[in-house]
């Protein structure tokens, strides 16, 4: 089974009771959740491979260690996830950005595919998965059955809260999948919102209803 990683640091748990908080306007929202996200970044990353490199400070010539070169890509899964993309690279700026356009049906809250865009190796890279809300798992777990399907073989999904449901679902479904979340809330409400939670993410990222 993956991973689900809750990252409790109280930088995240501080900026996330901010854009829990109804009465966070669109501007704070949209600035606050990309600093969680660049916040858990260093937390996602804490596997990546080093290798060594000879390299001369002002004192002599030294071995010290740097990234062996993984490549990395991230893919919000749209149009939520696009708020945390900016976030993500500000610590990985060198990152591919691939997009995965899903909506969810508001009737039967079945997530549907409308919109895919790669980059071309994504076979070996790894690949950051950001999506704001962790809800059923239905758009999660279509968006990696999307990628696995276009040859992605490393993914990781970050989202800002997870509801149970959706990280249950997630891990049946794709048990080599590892989970980051910056918080894990009680349940789905009848229309699949999490609770508490912080309403529509994608609304209030982008001042739209
Ligand atoms: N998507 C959202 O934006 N919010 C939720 O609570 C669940 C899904």
């Amino acid at each position: 089974m993956g991973k689900f990683t809750v990252l409790n640091h109280p930088l995240i748990q501080h900026k996330l009771t901010i854009i829990r908080d109804k009465s966070t306007g669109t501007k704070v929202f949209r600035e606050v959740a990309n600093e969680i996200a660049e916040l858990m970044v260093y937390e996602i990353t804490r596997d990546l491979p080093l290798q060594d490199v000879e390299i001369e400070t002002p004192m002599g010539k030294t071995v010290q260690k740097q990234l062996a070169g993984k490549k990395l890509a991230v893919v919000p899964i749209l149009r939520a996830g696009l708020g945390m993309v900016d976030g993500v690279l500000e610590l990985i700026p060198a990152a591919k950005v691939g997009h995965i356009g899903m909506y969810r049906d508001e009737k039967t809250l079945e997530p549907h595919e409308y919109f895919v865009k790669m980059p071309p190796d994504i076979d070996q890279r790894i690949l950051f998965i950001v999506d704001p809300m962790l809800a059923t798992g239905g758009s999660a777990n279509m968006a990696i059955d999307a990628l696995k399907k276009r040859g992605a073989k490393s993914m990781r999904l970050v989202v800002l809260v997870a509801a149970p449901e959706g990280v249950e679902a997630v891990q049946k479904a794709h048990p080599d999948v590892d989970i980051y979340a910056a918080a894990l809330d009680d349940r789905l409400t009848e229309t699949g919102y999490i609770t508490p939670g912080l309403g529509d993410a994608g609304d209030r990222l982008f001042g739209t209803k």
